[in-house]
């Protein structure tokens, strides 16, 4: 349970809202624990035949709590952010996420897990991983060089570069471009619903066969990415960095060989 996420049922679909405007939605743990177990209980209620995840209409995600990061950093596989990433990579029912504004890090890396996805034309979308002193996570260095070429991939993993909703729709990552954000999450939802009329295991059984191929290699490659991140959230590199976004000044990086 947490305040930050409202999670609801309605027409088949199990909505996860995630609702901390103040913090422009930034993930705690228990917002990750509230909502690994809405999935884990998505995939268990026959009457839901699909989720739907937002942040509304103003913003998706800031990304992990950055002051969580300081504090209680994810450094054992068994931490909440692994337990909600897992449940979301293995749930066995369709996804569909709604974006507007910033989609920020793991705002960002989660929809390459989703099954469909709309964008509003303003949405923010970045993962600046290395610019925290961080990796890639959640087998984004595995699924974007091979979406999107390494070049492309370079400038957003490596570089962090942010791209609009009209890029990430070009790209693949998104199905859609609404012009707001309140158009986005109508459209995701009328998607979602159309699961409602669907027969249910065809849907599951369609979506294990899309996902099947490289799936073990996948899998070899998140727990791979999710060591490295552990040990980088506890590198000076990352503390400074993660420091700099809190007293809201530029990290420092060039004391470091
Ligand atoms: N963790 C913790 N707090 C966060 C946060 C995060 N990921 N993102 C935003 N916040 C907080 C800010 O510290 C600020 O808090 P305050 O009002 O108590 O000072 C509040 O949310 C508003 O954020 P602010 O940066 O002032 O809003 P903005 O509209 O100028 O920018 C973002 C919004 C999302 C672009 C910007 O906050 C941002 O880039 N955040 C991303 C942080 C990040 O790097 N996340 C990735 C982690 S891998």
């Amino acid at each position: 349970m947490s305040e930050h996420v409202v999670v609801t049922r309605a027409d088949g679909l199990l909505t996860l809202r995630i609702n901390r405007p103040e913090k422009k939605n930034a993930l705690t743990r228990a917002m990750y624990s509230a909502m690994a177990e809405a999935l884990l209980a998505a995939d268990a209620e026959p009457e839901v035949r699909a989720v739907l995840i937002t942040g509304g209409a103003e913003c998706f995600t800031s990304g992990n709590d950055v002051a969580d990061f300081l504090q209680a950093p994810p450094v054992s596989q068994d931490s909440p952010v692994f337990h909600f990433m897992r449940a979301l990579f293995e749930l066995k029912k369709p996804i569909v996420a709604a974006v507007a504004g910033a989609a920020v890090g793991i705002g960002t890396t989660l929809l390459l897990h989703c099954d469909l996805v709309y964008v509003s034309r303003c949405a923010k979308l970045k993962m600046p991983f290395v610019s925290l002193g961080l990796c890639p996570e959640f087998g984004s260095s595995l699924i974007l060089p091979r979406l999107l070429g390494h070049a492309k991939a370079a400038e957003l993993l490596l570089l962090g570069e942010a791209f609009t909703g009209e890029q990430a729709a070009s790209w693949g990552i998104a199905n859609g471009v609404l012009d707001d954000g309140l158009a986005t999450l109508e459209k995701a939802a009328a998607m979602a619903r159309r699961f409602q009329q669907l027969a249910p295991s065809a849907v599951a059984v369609s979506k294990q066969l899309m996902q099947a191929p490289g799936r073990e290699e996948l899998r070899q490659v998140i727990t791979a990415e999710g060591e490295l991140f552990g040990q980088r959230l506890r590198s000076p590199e990352a503390i400074e960095a993660l420091s700099a976004f809190m007293q809201r000044r530029q990290p420092d990086f060039s004391k470091f060989l």
